[in-house]
Order: C-alpha cells, then structure tokens, then sequence
C-alpha cells in the first residue's frame, strides 16, 4: 500500500519507541518523512536503518520543549520539501513519582516537553498547514490522559491536557480542512516502558488489567496514526482512540 505517496509526514520522538515505528509506517507507505528527535545517538542510529530500507528521511535533532528549535525544524522541513501534509506530535517522557514528594522543577520539565512541547509543534505546524488550506495532526496522549495511575500526577496531567488540547485545535482547525485527533496507547514495550525492571509486576498488570493478555508493540499504535492520517478517516476529527488492549474496558 501506498497510501502516503508524496505525502510529507513530520514526526516528533522518531529515534526509537512508538514513534521510530510510526515514521517507519509512513515512509513504508511511500511519505518522506522528517525525524525529529533531541537524541542524536538514536537518531543517527534510526536514519542509517531507515535509509538502508530506502527511505526518504530527514532528521532533525530538536528539542521539542523549546519553542525557538522547533520552529527552525518546521522551517527545515517546508524548505527541504515545501510543505508538511502529518503531524506526529509524539515525543514525550516519564517517570513515576510520589504526588507528595514531586519537585516543582520535575513537574516543570514534565509539563515542558509533554505539554508545552506539544503545543509548540501542533501550533507552528498547524501555521504551515492553514497556509496549504489542509492537514493532518496526531497528538500522542495517554490511557493516563483519560484514567488516573498513582505516582504519574506530572505526566497524567500533561497527558489529560493534550486530550482537551486535541479537541480544542480540531473546533478551530476544522474550517481549514485540517484534522485533529489523539491516540491513548495503554502499555506499549518501548525504551520507556522497560524502565519498569519488575517481571512480577508486569506479569500481574498483564494478567489483572490488560484483556488481551499481552502488551502492546510500537506497531499496534503506528496502524492507529496510518489509519488517522489516511482518506479512510476523513471524518474523524477532535477525538482519540484507545489502543490498550481492552485495559480501560473494565
Ligand atoms: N510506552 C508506553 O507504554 C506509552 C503509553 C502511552 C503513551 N506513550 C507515549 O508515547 C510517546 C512515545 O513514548 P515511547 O514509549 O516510544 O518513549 P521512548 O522513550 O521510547 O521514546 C521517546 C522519544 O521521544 C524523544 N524525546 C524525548 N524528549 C524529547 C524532547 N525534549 N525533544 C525531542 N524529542 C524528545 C526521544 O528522543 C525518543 O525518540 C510518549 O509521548 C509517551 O508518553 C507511551
């Protein structure tokens, strides 16, 4: 399938994780796709992968939670190719904190990338987009953006925001043909969610939370963002969709 042929996708956090296997999609599916990342390590590492399945990619090494970075990566892009058709606004980090004990610069660098960083890329690409009279965005949220989990108060609250952020751009961005939606992943095997280093742990989550029995891969939320983004969702804008395996069913 070549759904995203000479379409321009733009994703952020595209080194490794959901969003190397949602930038992999795209451009398996014929988009150039420009890979934003604040890792250059993992980002030199994903553009020699990617370039040697014969993808077009550009790599942009960006910090999402400076406004200033992200508007030259936008810039960047609409040079290289002239225009962004997708946004991917995926980048983002966690960590599990007490409520009582959270520091108010750890809650500041939590709001900054998840949430202002966000915001950043989706406002500055969306300028872009109006320019092209049409566009689609996908914000990365949470199951945690739509249910509370203890010692997550930081990233659930970055992630609830991004859910209202979402519906909010589609009420204003809908008169410029422009499409908005978030995904909810719940557990998702990535870089991040290996921080969690207790078996135990994740074998009861998985037996007690998750209807599937299993967690879920980068490439079961990356067919959520290629489904989002394609003509097969043209009406589908200022909601999201929960990928977690039934987590949130019960
Ligand atoms: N893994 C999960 O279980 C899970 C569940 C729900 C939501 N999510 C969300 O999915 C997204 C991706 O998570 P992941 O599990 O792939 O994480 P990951 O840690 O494996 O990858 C995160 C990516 O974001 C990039 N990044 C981090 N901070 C950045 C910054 N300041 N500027 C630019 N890039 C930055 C990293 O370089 C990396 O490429 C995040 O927004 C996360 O909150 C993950």
């Amino acid at each position: 399938m070549e759904r995203f042929k000479n379409k321009i996708a733009f994703v952020t956090g595209a080194s490794r994780g959901i969003g190397k296997a949602i930038a992999e999609r795209f451009a398996a599916e014929g988009a150039k796709v420009a890979l934003v990342s604040n890792s250059n390590e993992d980002l030199n590492e994903t553009v020699n992968e990617f370039q040697a399945l014969g993808y077009e990619v550009l790599p942009i090494l960006t910090d999402v939670s400076d406004a200033n970075q992200v508007e030259s990566a936008v810039e960047r892009t609409v040079q290289e190719w002239g225009r962004i058709d997708i946004l991917a606004n995926n980048a983002g980090i966690a960590w599990e904190e007490d409520f009582l004990e959270i520091k108010d610069d750890h809650w500041r660098k939590m709001l900054d990338v998840n949430l202002n960083g966000m915001f950043y890329t989706a406002q500055r690409v969306s300028r872009q987009m109006v320019k092209q009279g049409e566009g689609v965005i996908i914000n990365m949220a949470s199951t945690n953006g739509i249910v509370g989990e203890h010692k997550y108060a930081h990233y659930n609250a970055s992630k609830g925001g991004i859910v209202l952020l979402t519906k909010t751009m589609a009420l204003e961005l809908g008169r410029h043909n422009i499409r908005v939606n978030s995904v909810c992943p719940g557990y998702i095997q990535t870089p991040m969610s290996e921080a969690i280093d207790d078996q135990e742990f994740v074998d009861e989550y998985i037996r007690t939370k998750i209807s599937l029995s299993r967690v879920g891969k980068p490439e079961d939320v990356a067919g959520v963002y290629a489904f989002l983004a394609s003509n097969d969702a043209a009406f589908i804008t200022g909601t999201e969709i929960i990928v977690d395996g039934g987590q949130l069913a019960q």
